[in-house]
């Protein structure tokens, strides 16, 4: 079976769905790989890396013709839709639920069409998460980010010329990224804290050496593991709970989302006002709206001396780490939907279950079986 894999289109996009590394392990395992020329030079792969690993380097339009399977990162735009046919297979992040137009466009096509994103959050499915992978970066470089436009440095530093005492970081939301930012700043010393409206991420806070801020949860509601949008009442109480910490902050990390809605705003104009001169707010939620409610995606809004940065630090700003991880998600997936080179197309299998959005052309309702 013939893989192709796509370059990205999309504007400031650096990353590549497969790594040479990964190449080779799909060649060991029968597959034949096409890539289109220049894929992987922003994320530092040459052509000629793909090439010594055994793939055919193609045009697009060649890719298009030769592969079954299509492998990206980010959704088909208008060009590549064009050039979809029946008899292929897309992996990439669809994120279908946002983009219903899209989808229908796939299925005019007759194509087949698993959305990574789509991932269900169960253990066996961890090495196929291409959410997690990459939020995990986007957690790290969130921090790095921080310190680069803050006016203090992170660790406790005992000099001739005087004591620097060690910054403080503050966390809201502690899923995958939100860990990460906790685990980094304390390697580079600051005095860290984090909220979580799930209670059970108390313990993997205080595990990483930071301190939780419990904010009484009593009637909040879930859904297989995810925050649901919180309450009013549960907003007032976190308010009451962290603006002690908020206001002493150096550096604010907020990565607090819901799937599939709005992300919540948890720091509101008057809070920021109180913050100090001076502090850096990265809100990694600011492509779903933000948590802080003057952020603006991929602008720095300065207030009161608060420096709010909208982002969702992208992954492609370490693309070489983030196209090795996501590659490595992919040679995953690909092995566990096919046996001897060939789909099993087991529907009754929830992560094929799940993933599969549209199958022949005919889009499946999300989480329902055959
Ligand atoms: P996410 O990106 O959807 O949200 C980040 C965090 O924000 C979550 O921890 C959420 O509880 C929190 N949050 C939402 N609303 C909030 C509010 N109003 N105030 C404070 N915090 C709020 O989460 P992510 O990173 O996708 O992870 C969610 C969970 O799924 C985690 O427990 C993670 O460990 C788990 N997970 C499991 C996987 C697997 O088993 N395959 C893979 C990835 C994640």
């Amino acid at each position: 079976m013939k893989i192709g894999i796509l370059k990205e289109s999309q504007k400031g996009e650096k990353r590549v769905a497969i790594s040479p590394k990964i190449v080779k392990q799909l060649i060991e395992k029968g597959f034949e790989i096409i890539v289109e020329e220049d894929a992987g030079n922003s994320s530092k792969y040459k052509n000629s890396d793909f090439e010594n690993a055994g793939a055919l380097i193609e045009r697009r339009g060649v890719v298009y013709k030769e592969a079954k399977i299509l492998i990206k990162i980010n959704p088909f735009d208008d060009d590549g839709l064009k050039l979809l046919d029946k008899k292929h297979i897309l992996m990439c992040q669809l994120f279908h639920k946002s983009n219903p137009e899209l989808i229908k466009k796939i299925a005019a096509k007759g194509a087949t069409a698993f959305s990574m994103d789509a991932m269900p959050r169960i253990s066996r499915a961890q090495d196929m998460d291409v959410l997690s992978s990459q939020n995990n970066l986007a957690g790290y470089k969130a921090v790095i980010k921080g310190a680069y436009e803050m006016t203090k440095i992170f660790p406790l530093m005992m000099t001739a010329a005087g004591t620097i005492t060690p910054s403080r970081v503050l966390v809201y939301g502690v899923g995958v990224a939100g860990l990460q930012a906790i685990a980094t700043a304390k390697r580079l010393g600051a005095i860290v804290e984090a909220t979580d409206i799930r209670l059970e991420t108390k313990e993997q806070v205080e595990s990483l050496g930071a301190k939780f801020i419990t904010v009484n949860n009593d009637g909040e509601k879930f859904e297989g593991g995810y925050a649901k949008v919180a309450s009013k009442d549960y907003a007032k109480r976190q308010k009451e709970a962290v603006n002690k910490s908020l206001f002493k902050a150096d550096l604010v990390i907020t990565t607090a989302m819901v799937p599939g809605r709005k992300s919540p705003v948890l720091i509101t104009e008057d809070q920021i006002d109180q913050m100090q001169n001076g502090a850096v707010i990265i809100d990694l939620a600011a492509a779903q709206g933000g948590n802080c409610a003057l952020s603006k995606l991929n602008k720095i809004v300065v207030k009161n001396g608060v420096k709010i940065i909208g982002t969702t630090i992208a992954p492609e700003s370490v693309s070489t780490n983030a196209s090795d991880l996501y590659a490595k998600n992919m040679y995953n997936f690909i092995m566990h939907l096919t046996e001897n080179n060939a789909f099993k197309w087991d529907f009754d299998d929830e992560i094929t279950d799940e993933t599969l959005i549209i199958h022949e052309g005919l889009i499946r309702k999300n989480g329902l079986k055959k």
